[in-house]
């Protein structure tokens, strides 16, 4: 139960084509991330696939059956949205019970399920209160479990963590993964967070002005990305990219160079410059080294090192590293 098949997805709102064309397979029991910047069509997407929207043209299939045209209740898919959307004059328990009650469900059988979510998001001491009695966390918690009781085919999560402060989401983002673990449910996520993509896809969709630009695991898309998007998407600091002659002795229109990919020494490196800003992490230092002939460049070093401001530099890139691009920004393999 749970896969989703999108077969020449298009969506239009009047005469802007939001979603040109997509193709995409999510299997049974994945974890599969849509990711992109604001605006590319990630909740369009989502909201199709949970039939909040209708497609222009195309289809969408669940579990290998036509749900084109199936409204948002008889596709047995969760909704869960950055706003937490509870009840704030009902408990936990009414607010978690509440898609059961609606269904019509005996008032035992509710009270079960009800207690089984609530032990499984750690919700079990708060089911008495109010939604205003409770931290961000635990509101989004509530917002899960209030999906998790319908035991729909699959959770449709929409940037469910970012009105969380850092470290709470964080938080959220392992229990997140960990519930996908425990009820081995498929899950999609959509982020415009390339970390959480990392951290908790099997699969990510990097997502374009309503285009796939890659599709893949983390460190297929981190190794080998497959275009100029997806290289400078994917990965933090930003992979640092040259052009002209330094690019054109490697036969290439751009190469691309990750900064934990560049060595730094006082001399003897391929590239020399001079260093800018240096960041300080404790367990990386962050350093903007500019260069006469390819730019300012951006180096990670593990631990702290010892270049300040002024310092000449001298870098080597590791050459089994360096990603090559064509004149239309699509790798070279
Ligand atoms: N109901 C709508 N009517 C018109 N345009 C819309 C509507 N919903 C979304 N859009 C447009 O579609 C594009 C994608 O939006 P959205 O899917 O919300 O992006 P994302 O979730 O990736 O930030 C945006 O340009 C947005 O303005
Ligand atoms: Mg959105």
């Amino acid at each position: 139960m749970g896969s989703i098949t999108l077969r020449q997805v298009n969506k239009k709102f009047g005469e802007v084509a939001v979603i040109p064309s997509i193709d995409l397979e999510v299997e049974e029991g994945e974890f599969v991330v849509f990711v992109g910047p604001s605006g590319c069509g990630k909740s369009t997407l989502l909201r199709l696939i949970a039939g909040l929207e209708d497609v222009t043209s195309g289809a969408v299939l669940i579990d290998g059956k036509d749900a084109t045209r199936l409204p948002p209740a008889k596709r047995k898919l969760s909704m869960v949205f950055q706003s937490y959307a509870l009840y704030p004059h009902m408990s936990v328990r009414a607010n978690i019970a509440f898609p059961l009650k609606m269904a019509g469900m005996p008032k035992a059988e509710i009270d079960a399920k009800v207690a089984d979510a609530a032990e499984t998001l750690n919700l079990t001491d708060y089911l008495d209160r109010k939604p205003r009695q409770l931290s961000g966390g635990q509101r989004q918690r509530v917002a899960i479990g209030r999906a998790i009781v319908r035991q729909p085919s699959a959770f449709l999560f929409d940037e469910p963590l970012s009105n969380l402060d850092a470290s709470l989401r964080v938080q959220m983002r392992l229990e997140i993964a960990e519930l996908h673990q425990q009820l081995g449910a498929t899950m999609i996520y959509v982020t415009h967070d390339q970390v959480e993509a990392m951290t908790m896809a099997d699969k990510i969709v990097v997502l374009n002005k309503g285009r796939v630009e890659q599709v893949g695991s983390p460190l297929e898309l981190y190794r080998a990305p497959a275009n100029l998007f997806v290289a400078g998407f994917i990965g933090s600091p930003r992979m640092n990219f040259i052009r002209g002659q330094a690019a054109a002795a490697y036969g290439a229109a751009t190469i691309g160079v990750r900064p934990e990919h560049i060595q730094i020494s006082t001399e003897g490196g391929i590239w020399q410059g001079t260093v800018g800003v240096t960041e300080h992490l404790g367990s990386d230092t962050f350093l903007h080294i500019h260069t006469e002939d390819l730019g300012t460049l951006t180096v990670r070093a593990g631990g702290y090192v010892d270049f300040g401001p002024g310092d000449t530099i001298s870098l080597t890139p590791d050459p089994g590293r360096i990603h090559r691009f064509d004149s239309d920004g699509r790798a070279i393999r």
